[in-house]
């Protein structure tokens, strides 16, 4: 291979061209129509009733948080195996994230785990759909009733996944979105909460744009953010939701092809999808070493390097975190699946642009690179 294979990349097609040209004929770049047709067409997509862009799906969770009132000292159960934004979003409440350990071959969130970790100061469990499978939802909205917890799905990882039937994002109180270049759909840059509750939607709408007030705009009712999206990425992401289904048709492809070439090799393990995810939608493609493999993870992915295979580790967990460590006092065997999934779990190219020979090139140099 002459070039490098990036761990992600994107098509970006004539439609999202004709909407961007549209916005910029129109001058229409700050706030618009795209705006408005996004909101509705995604949350309508993901089966809620409202939709609220944002800048990211950082903003997206910060704002979920300051909708659901969580705020000084409250304390927020979360995945900790995650991306940070979770963390940080909570942190930014002045909340405290309480990491929750996930499964080692799933990945996801161990449910079974929650109930001792709630207190007094419990306010929220922030579920995260991590790689496009779902956290199992019922045991967590059961505890949710008997403790009075709010339930933010974190669905940066999950656009279109189903659990038990349901899409996520619809089920807790408030989904979030990221549509990062690297997510399933893409602004480039964006985010949104959906949710069924028409008071937190009005909330969340305020929130993030500066709490204008009603009757006298410079007023404002709250001490608010400024998280608007920009009609030039709404319009990015309208193009991309309506081809969604052929989006996900490719990932599929891709996960197909991976899973036929690199399946039953000792030590080489590929995350199993739980079995009420009943719509799996491969986000990134991951894998995970163990002794059998003879090499371990490290010295796996520099040897890809030299092979122009780019990979990308996985996370550290929140009970990791040197900065939450210092704040918080976290214990490092505190979640130790996700230690073992932060040593031993990577990725590898999976983005949209990826052709059969290069995933089979890349197969075959993982298994080339065994002993
Ligand atoms: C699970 C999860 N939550 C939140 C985020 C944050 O999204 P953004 O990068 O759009 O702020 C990401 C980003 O990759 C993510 O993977």
């Amino acid at each position: 291979m002459d070039k490098v294979i990036p761990v992600f990349d994107i098509k970006i097609g004539d439609l999202e061209k004709k909407f961007i040209k549209h916005c910029l004929e129109k001058s229409a770049i700050g706030q618009g129509h795209y705006v408005r047709e996004f909101e509705e067409k995604f949350s309508n997509y993901v089966n809620c009733k409202y939709g609220v862009t944002t800048t990211s799906g950082t903003t997206a969770l910060h704002l979920a948080l300051k909708t659901l009132d969580i705020g000084d000292g409250d304390e927020v159960l979360v995945s900790s195996s995650t991306n940070m934004a979770c963390a940080f979003s909570i942190s930014h409440c002045n909340a405290k994230p309480v990491p929750i350990d996930v499964h080692k071959d799933t990945w996801q969130m161990n449910t079974d785990l929650i109930e001792k970790k709630i207190n007094k100061k419990t306010k929220a469990i922030m579920v995260v759909h991590l790689f496009g499978q779902t956290v199992d939802m019922d045991p967590v909205l059961a505890l949710a009733k008997k403790y009075d917890l709010k339930v933010i799905e974190d669905c940066a990882e999950s656009h279109g996944v189903e659990y038990k039937g349901k899409k996520v994002g619809s089920i807790g109180d408030i989904g979030t979105f990221s549509f990062y270049v690297n997510k399933t759909i893409t602004c480039g840059e964006g985010g949104m909460i959906t949710t069924n509750s028409e008071k937190l939607a009005k909330k969340a709408k305020s929130l993030k744009n500066l709490c204008y007030g009603e009757d006298k705009r410079f007023m404002h009712t709250d001490i608010g953010f400024q998280f608007r999206l920009p009609n030039i990425s709404a319009a990015m992401g309208l193009a991309q939701l309506s081809q969604i289904d052929s989006i996900l048709q490719i990932k599929k492809k891709i996960d197909e092809r991976y899973k036929k070439n690199l399946n039953g090799i000792n030590g080489l393990n590929i995350p199993k999808v739980n079995v009420y995810t009943n719509k799996y939608i491969m986000w990134v493609f991951n894998l995970f070493v163990d002794e059998n493999f003879g090499v371990n993870r490290n010295e796996l992915c520099d040897q890809l390097r030299i092979k122009k295979i780019e990979t990308r580790e996985a996370f550290v967990p929140i009970n990791m975190q040197k900065v939450f460590k210092k704040k918080f006092g976290y214990k490092d065997n505190e979640c130790p699946n996700a230690n073992y999934i932060m040593n031993n779990g990577f990725y590898i190219p999976c983005g949209n642009t990826i052709t059969n020979d290069q995933i089979d090139y890349v197969s075959e140099q993982i298994i080339k690179i065994k002993k």
